[in-house]
């Protein structure tokens, strides 16, 4: 009996929550919360599904426009009814007969915080006035960023002398259109590779990886990667960079070298003046000897003469 009820009630939930998908529904999807940088761009993902199979562009007619507010539109097929202070500065990326309807704008305005809501008509041929569709309100939230976001600067190894070495500097951003420049200091960009990705809904990352190989003179400088926002901010992060030297005995082996060289000559120029000037010496020796000898011999003889 219980288990009737629980088995009716179940059914009652699961057919409340399948009718719609086979009632089919017109829906979007927008990401809730995006930053955005105050001067530079943002582009707000959006994408919709509706029941009628595959639509033509030509169909379809986006809107966005300020939440509660369906006439004050920040963008709008019908150029002559967008806000004047966001004219020129919106443009749907995406195409509306692909389910798609992401929306960029440009020179962010720091009172542009929204919220943001998208709207689709639709227009039957047949009939002359649109027959006009809207979503549950489908809004974003802008969160103004008044400054730039600082790269992120690592070093994946300490640095060796002579090997190649990488860093790698990623900064965060919501304009993928029109994405950040990064750039590095001074010389040392023997191979710079990009890598853009998203990391979330309408979250991106720009990363730049140097390689490079790290010299004597490197010790101790400065690197610095700076990103350069659309609309010309820019932010910068500086790493002090060290450069461990490789064993390198040259400092101790050419003195030793030189020495031991320096040495042998010696040596050999001594074995040279001993050989040559050892027959003089003999013969001074034995001159030395003969002198003495008649000497001795003048002295005995002086002395037997004083005897006599
Ligand atoms: C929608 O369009 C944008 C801009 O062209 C594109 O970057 C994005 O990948 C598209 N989204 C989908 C889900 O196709």
């Amino acid at each position: 009996m219980d288990k009737d009820r629980k088995m009716i009630m179940f059914g009652l939930l699961l057919a409340a929550f399948v009718s719609p998908v086979f009632a089919g529904e017109w829906k979007a999807s927008v990401v809730k919360s995006l930053d955005a940088l105050v001067s530079s761009c943002v582009v707000i993902p959006c994408s919709f599904t509706h029941p009628e199979g595959n639509l033509p562009t030509s169909r379809l007619r986006g809107i966005w426009h300020i939440s509660d507010q369906r006439d004050r539109c920040i963008y709008h097929y019908d150029d002559t009814l967008v806000l004047d202070n966001f004219k020129g500065r919106t443009k749907l990326l995406g195409h509306l007969g692909q389910s798609n309807c992401t929306l960029e704008i440009i020179e962010i305005k720091d009172h542009d915080s929204g919220p943001f809501c998208f709207r689709i008509e639709l227009t039957k041929t047949e009939t002359v006035a649109p027959e006009k569709f809207s979503f549950v309100e489908e809004c974003v939230d802008l969160k103004m960023l008044p400054d730039p976001p600082k790269p992120k600067l690592t070093q994946l190894k300490s640095a060796v002398q002579g090997l190649p070495s990488v860093l790698t500097c990623t900064v965060p951003h919501t304009c993928p259109s029109r994405a950040p420049k990064l750039t590095w200091n001074k010389g040392i960009a023997d191979g710079i590779i990009e890598v853009h990705r998203e990391i979330h809904a309408g979250n991106w990352e720009m990363q730049s990886i140097l390689t490079f190989i790290p010299e004597d003179k490197d010790d101790h400088s400065e690197v610095i990667c700076t990103s350069t926002f659309n609309g010309g901010r820019t932010s910068s992060e500086t790493l002090k960079l060290y450069v461990k030297r490789t064993e390198n005995y040259s400092y101790v082996i050419i003195p030793t070298v030189a020495a031991i060289g320096t040495a042998l000559i010696f040596a050999v120029f001594i074995i040279f003046i001993v050989k040559k000037y050892k027959s003089r010496i003999v013969e001074l020796q034995s001159q030395e000897g003969s002198m003495w000898n008649r000497l001795s011999r003048l002295s005995r003889r002086v002395r037997t003469d004083d005897g006599k």
